[in-house]
């Protein structure tokens, strides 16, 4: 046991390391771009492009990321950094933006706090958004817009995601993934109709066209798609949403899903509880074993971060 525990201390940091350096030419910058309205002009975000991006030839498909209550950053401190100078994220974004680029994908969080603190309010406390959100960041109004400000971003082949060269995202390969509050501005957005309406969006108005990925969302009123009154909330395109049982929104999220049927892909995780994935900025190498019977909030990290990039990278071939 004591020569288990020793290996298993030796093995991590090493592993952790090896994959670092794998994926080490991609590039991780901290971006300005134009924010959706006069009230925002400006959002920030970080950007993970794939090695290689500059000097291809071909184009790339990209995901933009939404983060949840207490923002992008690690410990909600906008200077983190790693030790190799790069931002440092909460551990289920910067794992994710890492291993999309990874994985060939130009991934771009979007940070949609930092840039409408108010005055006087100090920027740790502003970063916890967790109690009542604060209006101008609401998840279901502003930071749809702000995702959409985002795709424009990425597309937009005069301002260039990387210095002097035209962005080379394909604009019909871009998609949204979001976690908890984050999540709950890709349901809204992923949506066949506006929340208050009945009315379907014309196709010409989905940005997002590859699948959508959603951590624990909250589903109940708030997300509003008034079921009973014509209203419901169904995605255009492929949505996954991964939940634990144990988060307040099971059931919403359940039912919600299930009246939408397909295009959604429903799955829940035994005994995990909200923000089960932000255990470990590691990338897993494999789902938890099928018996016993995986529970709990690593076995659901590991599978749902597993099965979620094959969901999205079976629309990539
Ligand atoms: C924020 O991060 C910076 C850079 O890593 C560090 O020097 C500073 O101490 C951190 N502040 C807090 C409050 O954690
Ligand atoms: C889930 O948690 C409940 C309550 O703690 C426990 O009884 C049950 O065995 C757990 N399920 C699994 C598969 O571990």
């Amino acid at each position: 046991m004591a020569v288990l525990h020793h290996l298993l201390i030796i093995t991590l940091p090493l592993a952790a390391l090896l994959w670092r350096v794998a994926e080490g030419a991609i590039s991780v910058t901290v971006v300005s771009f134009p924010g959706p309205n006069t009230a925002t002009p400006t959002l920030s975000g970080v950007l993970y492009l794939p090695s290689g991006y500059r000097t291809s030839t071909a184009t790339f498909p990209a995901m933009v990321l939404m983060h949840g209550c207490s923002g992008i950053w690690s410990n909600r401190n906008v200077s983190a950094r790693n030790k190799d100078n790069t931002p440092n994220l909460q551990n289920h974004i910067e794992k994710w933006g890492l291993k999309l680029a990874g994985q060939g994908i130009v991934a771009l969080v979007v940070d949609s706090i930092s840039n409408r603190k108010p005055a006087g309010v100090d920027m740790r406390d502003w970063q916890d958004q967790c109690g009542t959100a604060d209006p101008s960041v609401d998840s279901y109004t502003v930071r749809v817009l702000d995702a959409r400000a985002a795709y424009a971003y990425l597309i937009d082949t005069a301002a260039g995601l990387a210095p002097s060269i035209p962005s080379k995202v394909n604009s019909a390969r871009v998609g949204l993934m979001g976690w908890s509050q984050g999540a709950q501005t890709v349901l809204t957005e992923a949506a066949e109709s506006g929340r208050d309406s009945s009315t379907l969006r014309p196709d010409s108005d989905f940005l997002f066209r590859l699948p959508s990925i959603t951590f624990y969302p909250g589903c109940g009123a708030d997300l509003a798609f008034r079921t009973g009154s014509g209203s419901f909330w169904r995605p255009k395109f492929a949505l996954r949403l991964n939940i634990g049982t144990m988060d307040d929104f099971y059931s919403d999220c359940q039912t919600r899903t299930t009246l939408a049927g397909s295009p959604s892909v429903f799955v829940g995780y035994t005994n995990a509880t909200h923000s089960f994935d932000n255990v470990d900025q590691t990338w897993p190498t494999a789902s938890c074993p099928s018996s016993p019977p995986p529970a709990g909030d690593t076995c659901a990290m590991k599978a749902a971060d597993i099965d979620s990039l094959a969901f999205l990278q079976a629309a990539l071939v």
